[in-house]
């Protein structure tokens, strides 16, 4: 049985102080021992970030990382300094760094496969544009990134990587993909991953949904069995967030 994860991703947003503020406000609203719960936070908010929910149920993510070891390279993070600041999860590929900073289906691999090495739980991001989904092409593409994304990534280690299915035209725009249209995808992602390896491994990867999840659609979407959970952008920065983790109540 696969437990939910419900996940912020707070992309460029909050300050150190905010970040601070943000977590005792959500604090008492984010309880709920049925599912995982993570903030994604800026790499500026980790440190205290980390710090604001130790003893707590959330545990705290970052939005990129670098897939070389260390050494010259301004301005990235790496792993370790990741796993040592006492983040757990990682973030790549989300469409606005695939869009905005070039990054490609090869980089993807190479910052999945630095994070398994290093402990971290990756949540590798896929996601059709709208011009894709008109033209039918959602599922080709999908599989050819989720195909680039595990490029030699073991069954063992393909199982602890999270997949978050974002369609592109559903980020920040308000406009949902329905519960049918997201399990659709999600379900064929699951189908593309037993294929690339076994049935065991492909049920025991979580596959979030993510895009314009708010507290009122995020039950029916959960609902469906494909739905392992949800990456959430902007309803993650608000009271809100709570209710989405409290979806089940
Ligand atoms: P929104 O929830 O703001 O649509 O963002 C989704 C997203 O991109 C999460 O990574």
């Amino acid at each position: 049985m696969r437990k939910k994860l419900i996940a912020g991703n707070w992309k460029m947003n909050k300050t150190p102080s905010e970040a601070k503020k943000l977590i005792a406000e959500l604090k008492e609203l984010v309880v709920n021992d049925s599912v995982d719960v993570c903030y994604c936070v800026p790499a500026i908010d980790i440190v205290p970030a980390v710090e604001a929910v130790k003893g707590t149920n959330v545990a705290i993510g970052a939005q990129n990382l670098y897939f070389e070891e260390s050494g010259a390279y301004t301005g990235e993070i790496s792993a370790a300094m990741l796993t040592d600041a006492g983040v757990k999860y990682v973030i790549m590929g989300h469409s606005e760094r695939r869009g905005y900073f070039h990054e490609t289906d090869a980089d993807v691999n190479k910052k999945l496969k630095k994070a398994l090495g290093h402990g971290l739980v990756p949540i590798m991001c896929c996601g059709e544009s709208l011009e894709q989904r008109e033209s039918g092409e959602t599922f080709t593409w999908i599989r050819s990134q989720i195909k680039a994304g595990f490029d030699a990534v073991s069954a063992e280690d393909a199982a602890k990587v999270v997949v978050a299915y974002e369609p592109i035209w559903a980020i920040g725009t308000g406009k949902t993909a329905t519960s049918a249209q997201a399990e659709e995808v999600c379900g064929d992602i699951r189908k593309f991953l037993a294929e690339l390896y076994d049935e065991t491994t492909a049920d025991r990867i979580r596959i979030l949904y993510g895009g314009s999840m708010n507290a009122g659609n995020a039950a029916e979407l959960l609902a469906q069995p494909d739905i392992d959970g949800g990456l959430i952008g902007g309803a993650s920065l608000k009271t809100d967030f709570g209710k989405i983790v409290n979806y089940d109540k």
